[in-house]
């Protein structure tokens, strides 16, 4: 009866009409969400979304790698996805003499398309409900088994929804071989760089184009010359007509996490303790390799994509944390669940839910904490890191290719690397871990290292760089393993390593609190029958909605939605690297010559570059297609804006934007930048 109930409750839930934009909705559940979806715009019907009898969108949806999303924009498999996700496959294929970072990669025919190894791709196949078959006693094992015996390429798996009150399994086909196609240069891709990260106005062209490949029969293969572009069942029909303020917008990808239901304890934990420290600890870094960068262009080359990665969610995190003060958000939760205590107090089974959660968030919160602090600080040590991978790879069969691999994937980690920057960061990450780390928490192992080595943080840096034959290839190849196994960097990777486990990706989904957050949610749709619940993203395919819009960023002072070819002129500047474009678009820009790119916006003519929309997305719709009210491809998402970051834990509609880059202005840089127009016609042509 109960199970009943929850079900009924479940299948309601996705019915209620939503917050304006908010939600990351199951596309087999979307039939719920049509009516506001039509009312917003949408053409289309439930099955042109999902469906397993005919092909469907989800068919030219794709997991990207397994951390971005990715969309078939041709019959011959052509993929669109953004550049920072196409990144490691472009850097991987640079080299001095073919730099494709700088100046750009396009296939002139299938040939010169360039394999990936260990790159794929996964189209759903099919996602199914399997609840209640795990509470009749089916192994989760035995049903993801059956799943994968059934085609070529199967992969699945069961996600957990509303922290496991529903289960669902996913079956998807993953493709191997999935080749580089094209890639603007970096000046265009990753345009404004950590500069206009999470910024509106954006100017960045973040895309790349890579192929899938499959066998003679359309079936997954590894890679072979024998492989032919894959046919999809279908494909994004890619619209030239723009978008304007008001349109529909529908994005649909893998969404990576957010945490739309935690109670007011973990927001407090995040908007207090967690972000603050990491945000703190990030600066200092950044601080030490932007000066490093500043003073020596070959640093700045070599420490490009790490700061770039801690950048990231350094910025995201001030972001969040000002986006949860100016919401309000733990007093709105606090009040909320005072109202939540009220209603439940005559229910023996609920009443004790939340001071359940408070007391195990308080067990649990200090140690989570501390290996959040290790990730920020030990887990870095670049030295240790380079000192454990290189005497696991010595310690491998000298005669096995495996060896050789590991060496070199060693070797292409101290290209990358600068002691002296290495240094500064041990030291700082050293001493910061000393002034987070309370006393009675801190390893002890650690601790009699540096006592032993100088007895403080600076003489023991000074030490362990003094003596470590890891601070270079050379020096550590020129050792014998026995040496190695002593020197000091390994042993502090000895030291840190042995605290190193995997963290559930949130505090709250550390198994002793999530336990109650079962129930929690459970009770929260009896309590709150009128809201909309949607799952929690979890890196599952989902459907968000909005529109084009832009936003009032500051008192009187509106963000409209869309930018300009003449915005991307007028940051550029030659002498700062950010905003360095190629000469081959100052020449565009200059001759005007736009052909059939050309819009008239605002009384001039001008190419659009980036537009804002109201969808709901978070780290994994990096790539994801953009599309109108036909299901037609106007863009490709990219980012959000530097306010809404705060969306993953509370979405506001007046304030949350995501970004794309306009996919007339992709269409333009392949044609007229790179030179590549048949992409432009393969693309167009596929109706
Ligand atoms: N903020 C975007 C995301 O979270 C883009 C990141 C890549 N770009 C950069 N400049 N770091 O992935
Ligand atoms: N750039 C993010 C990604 O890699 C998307 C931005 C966001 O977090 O919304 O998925």
């Amino acid at each position: 009866m109960k199970k009943k109930l929850l079900t009924l409750l479940l299948s309601l839930a996705v019915l209620l009409p939503a917050t304006a934009d908010e939600g990351m909705w199951l596309p087999s559940l979307i039939s719920g969400r049509m009516k506001e979806m039509r009312a917003k715009g949408f053409r289309l019907s439930t099955e042109d979304i999902y469906s397993i009898n005919r092909a469907s969108m989800k068919d030219a949806v794709v997991l990207f790698g397994g951390f971005c999303t990715g969309e078939i924009v041709s019959k011959e498999g052509l993929v669109l996805t953004n550049h920072h996700c196409g990144y490691d496959a472009i850097q991987f294929h640079s080299s001095v003499e073919h730099d494709y970072l700088t100046h750009g990669f396009w296939a002139r025919n299938r040939q010169e398309e360039l394999p990936n190894e260990g790159l794929y791709v996964r189209i759903l196949v099919r996602m199914e409900d399997v609840t209640e078959q795990l509470a009749a006693g089916q192994t989760a094992q035995a049903i993801i088994e059956a799943a994968k015996a059934e085609g070529k390429g199967y992969q699945a798996s069961i996600e957990q929804m509303y922290y496991g009150n529903q289960q669902f399994l996913f079956v998807y086909q993953q493709f191997d071989d999935v080749r580089l196609v094209g890639a603007p240069p970096s000046s265009i891709g990753k345009f404004g760089g950590d500069t206009d990260n999470w910024i509106w106005p954006r100017h960045t062209g973040d895309f790349s184009l890579f192929r899938i490949y499959a066998d003679a029969n359309n079936e997954p293969a590894a890679y072979s010359t024998d492989n032919v572009p894959y046919q999809p069942k279908r494909h994004f029909k890619v619209s030239t007509q723009g978008v304007k303020e008001g349109d529909f917008t529908m994005i649909y990808g893998f969404p990576g996490n957010t945490q739309q239901y935690i109670t007011s304890d973990a927001v407090k934990y995040i908007q207090h303790r967690s972000d603050p420290m990491k945000i703190d600890l990030r600066t200092r870094r950044l601080e030490i390799i932007g000066k490093a960068q500043e003073a020596d262009p070959k640093v700045r080359i070599q420490y490009a994509a790490k700061h770039a990665n801690i950048a990231n969610a350094w910025k995201k995190w001030q972001g969040e944390v000002m986006g949860l003060e100016r919401l309000n958000t733990i007093f709105k939760k606090e009040s909320y669940e005072a109202r939540f205590r009220a209603w439940a107090l005559d229910k023996p089974e609920y009443a004790h839910l939340l001071d359940s959660l408070e007391a195990a968030y308080a067990s649990v919160a200090d140690r989570y904490y501390l290996e959040e602090l290790k990730n920020e600080t030990l887990r870095t040590i670049e030295l240790a890191k380079l000192a454990g991978r290189t005497v696991a790879a010595l310690k491998l069969d000298p005669k096995s290719e495996k060896r050789q691999e590991a060496l070199r994937e060693v070797e292409a980690l101290y290209k990358n690397y600068d002691v002296n920057v290495d240094r500064a960061l041990t030291q700082c990450v050293l001493a910061g871990f000393a002034e987070y780390c309370p006393a009675e928490s801190y390893p002890k192992n650690l601790q009699s290292l540096i006592a032993k080595h100088g007895g403080t943080v600076e003489a023991y840096t000074e030490y362990l760089y003094a003596n470590s034959r890891f601070t270079s290839l050379e020096k550590a190849q020129e050792a014998t393993i026995e040496t190695l196994l002593l020197d000091p960097a390994y042993l502090l990777y000895l030291a840190v390593r042995n605290t190193q486990g995997r963290l559930p990706r949130n505090l709250s989904n550390v198994a002793a609190i999530g336990r109650w957050y079962k129930p929690y949610l459970k009770a929260l749709m009896e309590f709150d029958p009128e809201r909309a619940f949607f799952p929690d993203a979890n890196m599952t395919l989902r459907v968000s909605y909005g529109s084009i819009a832009g936003y009032e960023y500051a008192d009187g002072e509106y963000h409209i939605p869309h930018t300009t070819i003449d915005g991307i002129i007028a940051k550029d500047n030659p002498e700062i690297y950010d905003y360095d474009i190629p000469q081959s678009l100052r020449n565009l820009y200059a001759t005007k010559d736009y052909g059939r790119w050309a819009v008239e916006m605002n009384g001039r003519q001008t190419v659009p570059v980036c537009f804002l929309a109201t969808n709901h997305t978070t780290g994994g719709n990096s790539g994801s297609p953009v599309l109108n009210g036909r299901g037609e491809l106007v863009g490709i998402n990219f980012d959000r804006t530097w306010r809404s970051t705060m969306s993953d834990i509370d979405f506001d509609p007046t304030l949350c934007r995501n970004i794309a880059v306009d996919i007339r202005y992709v269409l333009m840089v392949i044609d007229r930048i790179g030179g590549a127009g048949y992409l432009v016609d393969e693309m167009l042509a596929s109706k």
